[in-house]
Order: structure tokens, then sequence, then C-alpha cells
């Protein structure tokens, strides 16, 4: 029996300051406590990683992946659910410093050069992981080393191809990749995404096999983990859901393309919510559908359906044209394995709008918003209602309102959040200001709303990176990346916590009763989580001394 969490609370924490220093910075009364670094044990008995050491593919193939990103918390029936459960994280791309010899953190290696024992490892280090994690009396988090859910599955593990593009791909692949951001079914399955739409280190492999949604049950009792085609081919961030009275559900999806599109997928038939059984194989049935946001702050979902909507032998993809002059190309669809595998050409064919690189989306519990992070497009030319900033450096938030905020709905209302930037790069251009008020930022990635309706946001400016505004850096301007709490209704921003050198911070993830978030700290460069070691990409257990919830 869950936990029930408290009615409501406002938010309530002392700000904390921009900064570059090569730190964990949360603000006072809060620890932040490395959990689970790359590199570290994950099935009984691993090897883990030690600094100066260098692991076999068969060893890292049971060790933490690199660069974790997007993750979750499940409860597990035997565990009281705050005091222990499982977190699948995904890993985005390998820590290669720790993987190879001579590699400096954050730098990649020349896939030319790797043999065919290093270029294993580098695809052990990307996938999943999915670890058991408990609570102790003290309040500290740690990892059951022994315990049997504890997995991994990795770029060299076997996948099944599920839904209508399998008969083109195969039944299986070899290898997930680019696990970029990622989502939860009620069924309690993990939605795991692939941000890559090729095998860059294995070109035997079939080209369509990459760039889905692969869902995976971190229990183990369900489907092996799968690929569900029939939720389109494009480079996946993350997936949020929306049920009904019901029990039907949609499921909403970005796009980081420069441009990407917006999409959502509303499986044939309801789910079951109390036999998880039922419910393997709901994702490969389904209709998939393009956000188009008209000027007038309208929204249509525009189905991708062979046969309709333009989908057909011989249609004419217009091209990426909010990137100045394309040459439009003609595109053959014969039937959904085609609209499926070549997602991002068939919604532009119908009328998608394609936006400044959708990151996360997170759908309010009350239904009543959906918002999307547009991180950057520092290559838009061409301007339009949803995207109104040309060279768009530092992003904005779209929120939108399904029509009778049901998840089947083909219609919506949209607006614009906020604008990000901040007014003391005035002198590089109005375009850079933005409207946050508070805490400013650039390029806002992961996002969610929590239970308690509070909204979470996180950055990923690149590193180095450009302000805008000769002479100031990025990490001038806004300080290391960060997480900050936004109010919604006074768009009010204000930094909850500040990564290290280098850095983005992603994954947003949390106990039922809100007393442990889990963030990631992804690709730091500097020497972090252990002075004079190599630099780990790491999961952080954020927590209040007193143990209430974070926020609250
Ligand atoms: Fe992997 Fe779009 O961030
Ligand atoms: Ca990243
Ligand atoms: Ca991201
Ligand atoms: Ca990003």
């Amino acid at each position: 029996t869950p936990t029930p969490t408290p009615t409501s609370f406002a938010v309530e924490f002392k700000p904390v300051a921009k900064t570059n220093a090569n730190a964990v910075t949360v603000p006072d009364g809060y620890v932040a406590e490395t959990l689970f670094a790359a590199g570290d044990a994950v099935v009984p008995g691993a090897t883990a990683w030690s600094q100066g050491a260098f692991l076999t593919s068969d060893q890292t193939e049971k060790v933490a992946g690199g660069n974790h990103d997007g993750m979750h918390y499940f409860t597990l029936p035997h565990i009281l659910p705050n005091e222990g459960g499982l977190l699948a994280i995904n890993h985005e791309l390998p820590d290669f410093n720790i993987l190879l010899p001579g590699v400096a953190a954050g730098t990649t290696p020349n896939p030319a050069t790797l043999t065919t024992e290093q270029r294993k490892i580098v695809l052990s280090a990307v996938g999943i992981s999915v670890i058991e994690v408990r609570k102790a009396s003290d309040g500290k988090w740690s990892v059951a080393k022994d315990s049997t859910y504890n997995k991994r599955y990795t770029g060299n593990t076997v996948y099944r191809v599920g839904g209508p593009a399998s008969g083109v791909i195969g039944s299986t692949v070899i290898g997930m990749l680019n696990n970029c951001a990622s989502g939860a079914t009620p069924w309690g399955t993990y939605l795991t995404c692939e941000e890559s739409t090729d095998n860059y280190l294995d070109p035997t492999q079939p080209a369509q096999g990459y760039g889905w949604v692969v869902e995976i049950d971190p229990q183990g009792q369900l489907a092996e983990p799968t690929k569900r085609t029939a939720m389109g081919r494009f480079d996946h961030e993350n997936v949020d859901f929306m049920t009904d009275q019901n029990n039907r559900i949609a499921f909403y999806m970005g796009d980081d393309g420069t441009p990407g599109c917006i999409y959502k997928f509303i499986p044939s038939r309801a789910y079951a919510p109390s036999n998880r059984a039922a419910n393997t194989d709901l994702l490969d049935n389904g209709t998939l559908y393009v956000a188009r946001f008209n000027a007038n702050g309208t929204g249509e979902w525009r189905e991708l359906t062979h046969g309709k909507n333009g989908l057909v032998a011989g249609a004419v993809d217009p091209g990426n044209t909010s990137q100045g002059a394309t040459t439009p190309a003609t595109v053959n669809f014969n039937n959904q394995a085609d609209v499926l595998i070549n997602t991002k050409a068939a919604a532009r064919v119908a009328g998608g709008t394609v936006m400044d690189r959708p990151e996360w989306i997170t759908v309010a519990p009350d239904k009543k918003s959906i918002l999307c992070t547009l991180t950057n497009n520092s290559g838009r030319q061409v301007v339009d209602a949803a995207n109104p900033r040309i060279r768009n450096l530092h992003g904005h938030i779209i929120k939108w309102k399904e029509a009778n905020d049901s998840p089947l709905a083909t219609s919506f209302t949209w607006e614009i959040l906020l604008l990000a930037g901040d007014p003391s790069l005035a002198a590089g251009g109005a375009n850079l200001t933005g409207n946050i008020v508070g805490d400013t930022f650039s390029s806002a990635d992961g996002i969610r709303i929590d239970p308690q309706n509070r909204l979470w946001v996180q950055t990923d400016h690149s590193v180095p990176g450009n302000s805008g505004l000769a002479g100031t850096t990025i990490d001038q301007a806004f300080g290391n990346n960060a997480m900050f709490y936004i109010d919604q209704t006074s768009k009010k921003s204000t930094r909850f916590l500040v990564g290290p050198t280098g850095c983005e911070i992603t994954g947003i993830a949390y106990t039922p009763d809100l007393t442990a978030f889990f963030v990631n700290i992804q690709h730091p460069t500097s020497n972090w989580p252990e002075a004079g070691k190599q630099a780990r990409s790491s999961t952080v257990v954020v927590r209040r001394t007193d143990g209430k919830p974070v926020g609250a």
C-alpha cells in the first residue's frame, strides 16, 4: 500500500547562488550524496572500476555505464515504498575516460582507432542500469549490492523488436544506443529512449534498428526488453503519459532534432490497471500523431498513418525549412512500416511544426497542462509563433492543454511558458534576454512536474559555450548547469541545485513521499565526485537532513 503523500505543501528553500564551484551545491539544510557512479558494481559480485585500472568488456558489462541521464524510481511489492525500490537509469554515452587509457574526461576517442575489444567495452557503457536502492535508518541511501534485481542492458544486449516495423527490421536487434531520457508506464515498466537513429560503432547492424522507445520491465517479469516501433523512430528524448477515466492512455514524446517535432502515441486499447501481464505488447498497436502549433494559439494532432495526411508513395518532404532554404525531397510511404522508420519526414509531410529541439515533456498531475523544454536552436532562421526567436541560443518552454483534458484529444491550445536568457546579456541582442522572473538560465532540458504539481527544470547549456555576448562565457553568465524550481503562476524561478564543473544536470526521480530526490550529474570534467580521481557521471540523492520532503 503506497504511503500517502502530504496533501499539499508550499515550496520553501533558501535559493542557491549561481556558482562555478566543482561541487554539487544545494540549499542550507540539504545534503547531496553520491549514490551510483560510472563503473560502480551493478550485477552482484562484479568487479567495480577503480582509479588507474581498466576493466575488460566482460567486466564492463556488469558495472554502471556512463553519462547517467533519464531515470525512474519504481516501488517493489515487498518493500515499503519510501524505504527502498528500483532505480532504472539511462546511460546516454560512455564515460570514455574510465574505460580507455589516455582519454581525458569529457572527450571522445576516434571510433576508427578502437580495437574490437574496445568497441565492445564502449558499447557496454551505454544502455541502462537497474539497481535496487535502500534507505538506512539515518536517512542515507545506498545500492543493495546483493540484489538479484540488479541488471545491465547494454549496447551489446539483444533486444526484441515489436510493432509494425519488425517485419522490416527483423525480430531482434543487437544493442540500444544513446539512452537519453526516459519515462514509465502505469504498469510499472521503464521506457528508455534512443536518441540516435544509427549504430555509430557497428556499421554491420541495420540502420533502422535504432531510434526507438525500448520497453523494459525492471522487475524482469514481463516481456524481454522490446523496441516498440509503433511509437516511431526519431531522436527520442523522453516519454510521459496521460490517462483518462477509462484507462485510455497517451504517451507524449519529443524529437531532439535541429529542429524536431512533438508527438503522441495512443495505444488502440485501454491498459489493465490491475493485471501487469495484460499490458505486454500494448505498445505495439496504436496511432501516432504529430503536433501542429497554429499561430492563433490552437493546435492539432495530425495522424501519422499510412494513406492519411499525405503519407503515400511520392510524398514531398519540405525539409527543415526553419533553418533556411531546403530542397524538397520525394519520400515513398508504401506502408505503415515506412511511416514509422522515417517518422521525421512523415511528420513534416503531415504538417507537423518543427520545434527548437524538443527535449523533455512532462504532464501535470491534474492533466490540465503539458510542458516541453525547447532547449535551443542557434541555427533557426525562420520563426513561427511557437518558435519565435531567430538564433534561439537559450531556448524556451512551451505549454499546451488538451481539449477536454483528454489524452485522446485531436486538438489543443498552447502558449509559451517562458523564454530563457538573461537581461545582463541585453547588449548581445534582445533575443538573448528572455523573460524569466528571478534566477535565470539557458537551455532547459530536464523538466518534471512532481506529484505535488511543483515544476522543476534542469539545464544543459553546452560547456564551453557561447552566452551570446562577446567576452562572457555561458558558465560566467549563468553559473554551472543547475536545477530550478519554477512557480507556474508567477513564473518565478528559484535555483535549487548547481552541478560541478563541465556537467549537465539531468534525471529527476523521487520516492513517493518526495523526501528523496534522485538527480543525475552527467559528464563532469574535473575530478568529481572524488578529489584526485577521474571524473565520473553519477546519480546523487538530494534530501533534507531533517527528513522532511524536498521543498516542503
Ligand atoms: Fe540526450 Fe536531447 O539530450
Ligand atoms: Ca547529454
Ligand atoms: Ca537531454
Ligand atoms: Ca540537452
